[in-house]
């Protein structure tokens, strides 16, 4: 909701009688105050940035107001001051740097205790406030202070200053008012930015922290299995068992690897699955794993996963049947574009080649059923090519 600024009536000194009324003589100034406010409006409703926002501010109501200087003050509550946060006409050094105190006694802080606007056309008089040292420096001589509403406390104080003899009148004082009015609207506006800001950050670390305890509670289950198949006693078991748990190794892998870029909902492939095959590498001891993967290839990361459960069967196979009985066979993995909007993932041995009539489609063994259920679900498709030696798996996938 649009702050309000109607603290009560305003603050004002008595004036000798018999001056002369808010006349027709102030009329042009009265209709650029109405543009002004206009203006100001649509600035703060485009969401400039913030300081831009105050500093703009400052110096159209020190035009509407042919005041010499402006400035927004922000309450510092831990130091009870009024911190000159933005401003025109000052002295360098001022602005952002120099604050008044924010008790009862000055102007500034009698608005913003009160909620009551404070007009003094004659500071050298004052006998209300005392003048705050910046307004003696700058020889001011009068001053109009408006409170300046945030989302639940004050944001601090809308003040305009002048040296010249005229005074401030009654309809300056709404002008003012109406400035900091649509002020405190962005100032609210700002404040929840910076609130969801926060919260989305904070849900990230959450993701992020839950990302980890994923992987950390796989990896657990990855030692029961290996350590169930130690003990187990059937060669059989055992080998099914440190196959299950390395299975379930290359899933906490890719737990492992998914929260390190900035992006949770997709991810570089390239990056990826390099480090995939990186912590493989130490699971695969007799052999070498080159990887060649070009960046910036974006995939949503549950396709990634997939993906990457793939590499890490075509890398075992690799391991186990090519390059059975032997030490440093190498596995090259490519990771490329493929046209406009595919993108291909070889795995290649120079090993013992498949054996004579294998047949991807009728292989019973529950690597190439997962290989080829996981592909199928990517919409892709598993081409073999043999070489003289060995064999690559090429798998081309839609992005
Ligand atoms: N790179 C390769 N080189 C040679 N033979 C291979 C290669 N990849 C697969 N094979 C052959 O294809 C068969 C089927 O592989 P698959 O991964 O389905 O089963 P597996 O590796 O024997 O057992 P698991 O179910 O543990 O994966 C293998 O037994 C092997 O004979
Ligand atoms: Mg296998």
């Amino acid at each position: 909701m649009c702050p309000s600024n109607d603290g009560g009536a305003p603050v004002v000194e008595a004036k000798p009688a018999g001056d002369p009324p808010d006349s027709l003589r102030a009329l042009p100034q009265r209709i650029r105050q109405q543009e002004i406010l206009a203006e100001l409006g649509v600035i703060a409703l485009q969401g400039a940035d913030f300081d831009k926002l105050l500093a703009e501010a400052a110096r159209l109501t020190a035009e509407a107001l042919r005041a010499e200087f402006c400035k927004v003050l922000e309450h510092v509550p831990s130091e009870n001051r009024l911190l000159v946060r933005a401003g025109v006409g000052w002295d360098e050094g001022v602005v952002g740097k120099a604050s008044i105190g924010a008790d009862l006694a000055s102007p500034a802080g009698f608005a913003l205790r009160t909620g009551k606007p404070v007009i003094s056309n004659h500071l050298e008089n004052e006998e209300r406030f005392r003048t705050p040292e910046i307004l003696a420096e700058h020889g001011i001589h009068r001053a109009m202070n408006v409170i300046l509403q945030g989302d639940g406390r004050p944001f601090g104080v809308l003040e305009v200053d002048s040296r010249s003899e005229d005074e401030f009148v009654e309809a300056d004082l709404a002008f003012l008012q109406g400035a900091a009015n649509i002020l405190g609207m962005a100032i609210e506006r700002e404040r929840h930015g910076r609130n969801l800001e926060a919260a989305l950050e904070r849900h990230y670390v959450l993701l992020k922290e839950m990302g980890h305890r994923v992987k950390n509670s796989l990896m657990i289950v990855t030692s029961m299995l290996q350590l169930q198949a130690r003990d187990i006693g059937d060669p059989t078991l055992t080998l099914h068992l440190e196959e299950a748990a390395h299975r379930v190794l290359a899933v906490a892998r890719a737990h492992d690897q998914l929260f390190q870029g900035a992006d949770i909902e997709r991810m570089d492939l390239g990056k990826y699955v390099e480090g995939i095959c990186k912590d493989l590498d130490d699971s695969v001891a007799h052999c070498v794993i080159q990887t060649e993967a070009q960046y910036e290839i974006e995939i949503s990361t549950d396709r990634a996963i997939s993906a990457a459960l793939v590499v890490n069967e075509l890398i075992a196979n690799a391991a186990k049947h090519a390059y059975r009985g032997t030490t440093g066979g190498k596995i090259r993995v490519t990771i490329a574009g493929a046209g406009k909007d595919k993108l291909s993932i070889s795995v290649r041995d120079e090993g013992a080649g498949l054996p004579p009539g294998f047949d991807l489609a009728s292989s019973k063994g529950l690597g190439m059923r997962i290989i080829t259920s996981f592909v199928e679900q990517l919409n892709g498709t598993v081409e073999i090519r043999p070489h003289k030696p060995g064999t690559e798996f090429v798998v081309i996938l839609p992005r």
